[in-house]
């Protein structure tokens, strides 16, 4: 396997003519070696929320590919995202998971640094260093580029890789409905306290391309549907508004961003939901109205469900309303880490409402998590083998079915869709996903990975690399 890249990931590994993925890209520790560099190094990265780091001073350290990160406001009140490792020989920098500070203090052997990332404290700087030391030149690490979408803070190492909005392309639609109140106001999202991490024996990928939009995997929740844990005491969620919509994936193929999505007809008024608690009820009916009436465009018509931005950040914009990164750890390993939201101006008894149902849901003790997790886990191991790796994966469902132009009762979608509403599942979303990274595993340079800025034309890197 020492030539993977040589010959093509498209050719063998990554064949998406035929609807067959090697298990390799899973498995494999040169190309997981080559992802870190290729694409974790590359993308853009979900860093965390600014309502974290309310103050100046404010820190959290969190993590970008298998690097820790310090997201922290700087006295000024500006953000910034710095490596978290001390330029004199490498020792973590910040230890703690948050909190607010006016300096980082180096625990080896001292050096500080101040919340803009400069080298301000030296022990024996006269003595030792003869004062010679060029502190300007050793200051933390900083990301290339930052962005703070609606509140949700965004880095990148690579000085070449377009700027975010760009990146994220009209997927944004899709990222708005997580990050904009309930009621359609726009970025009202606010991380309730307390980010649940774990770590799970599986590749990052499995997580994500789950994400991704499996629709298929119902099976696996059998048992939490009969338990009925949604919000009214039904099923596993508490969106009968579901019902009435007609039910899509959408691909952005050359951002390799997806989801599944629920559109909603045009004139028919969302049905009640959140029934056991009077309060949250009202809250909810309330702010769905709000919205239909603000919002005119796709926003008002759209209720968001599992989705994916490429590479590892996982969106659950309705209930519950999440984002999870799926941090590379190896191979075989994945720290998970989930963010919970809610509107930041809800009354205390809907987020304590949420709170408690996003906790029976999601994370390492969430039963639906729970059940996910299983799945990850045993393909994994059960895909290592020796004989288990020289046969692919399946990925044939739905091909050919994705259209270009969806359109339905005014509401236009971007990108390929494929309409699950009768056919129930499709394999596109993952398609995107593995084509998107089979590109970032090729392309050397940020102008091959942005096809769009030259798409249709001679030479358009998306025309060359198809499939
Ligand atoms: Fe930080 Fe030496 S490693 S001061
Ligand atoms: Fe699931």
């Amino acid at each position: 396997m020492a030539t993977a890249r040589q010959e093509g990931y498209r050719k063998d590994l990554v064949n998406l003519a035929a609807g067959h993925i090697s298990r390799e890209i899973f498995v494999n520790d040169e190309i997981y070696r080559e992802e870190l560099e290729r694409v974790f190094a590359r993308c853009w990265l979900f860093v965390g929320h600014e309502s974290q780091i309310p103050n100046a001073g404010d820190f959290f350290v969190s993590s970008m590919g298998e690097e820790s990160v310090i997201l922290c406001r700087n006295r000024a009140g500006e953000i910034h995202v710095f490596l978290n490792s001390c330029r004199h020989r490498g020792m973590k920098v910040c230890r703690y998971d948050e909190g607010s500070t006016a300096v980082f203090t180096c625990p080896y052997h001292g050096w500080s640094y101040s919340t803009d990332g400069k080298l301000v404290g030296v022990p024996y700087f006269r003595e030792a260093y003869r004062s010679k030391l060029d502190r300007s030149q050793w200051g933390l690490v900083e990301v290339a580029q930052l962005y703070n979408y609606k509140g949700a803070v965004w880095a990148t190492w690579d000085p070449a890789a377009p700027p975010f909005l760009e990146y994220l392309g009209e997927f944004a639609t899709f990222f708005d409905l997580i990050l904009d109140g309930w009621d359609g106001r726009e970025g009202q999202a606010e991380v309730l306290c307390g980010v649940q991490k774990w770590l799970i024996p599986c590749n990052w990928k499995f997580p994500a391309e789950n994400f991704s939009g499996d629709a298929y995997h119902n099976i696996s929740h059998r048992s939490v549907d009969l338990v009925g844990i949604g919000p009214s005491g039904q099923s596993r969620r508490d969106m009968p508004e579901r019902m009435i919509s007609r039910r899509l994936h959408v691909c952005i193929p050359d951002r390799g961003h997806q989801t599944i999505v629920y559109a909603l007809p045009k004139d028919q008024p969302t049905p009640p939901a959140y029934q056991n608690s009077p309060e949250v009820a009202e809250y909810f009916r309330h702010c769905e109205e709000e919205r239909r009436r603000r919002r005119t465009d796709a926003h008002g018509r759209l209720i968001g469900a599992p989705g994916e931005i490429f590479p590892n950040t996982a969106l659950l914009p309705r209930q519950p309303r999440t984002i999870a990164v799926w941090h590379p750890r190896g191979p075989h390993q994945t720290e998970v880490w989930r963010w919970f939201l809610v509107d930041r101006e809800a009354p205390a008894e809907v987020k304590r409402f949420l709170r408690d149902y996003y906790i029976r849901y999601s994370g390492p003790a969430g039963l639906t998590e729970q059940d996910d997790m299983e799945n990850w886990n045993y393909a994994h191991s059960a895909s290592r083998g020796t004989i288990a790796r020289r046969y692919p994966y399946c990925y044939e469902q739905g091909m050919g079915s994705a259209v270009e132009g969806w359109e339905w009762d005014g509401l236009r979608m971007p990108g390929r869709v494929v309409e699950i509403t009768q056919a129930q599942s499709s394999e596109e979303p993952m398609r995107n996903l593995y084509r998107r990274w089979a590109q970032f595993m090729e392309a050397d340079s940020w102008d091959e990975l942005a096809g769009w800025r030259h798409a249709g034309g001679e030479g358009s890197p998306l025309r060359r690399t198809g499939t």
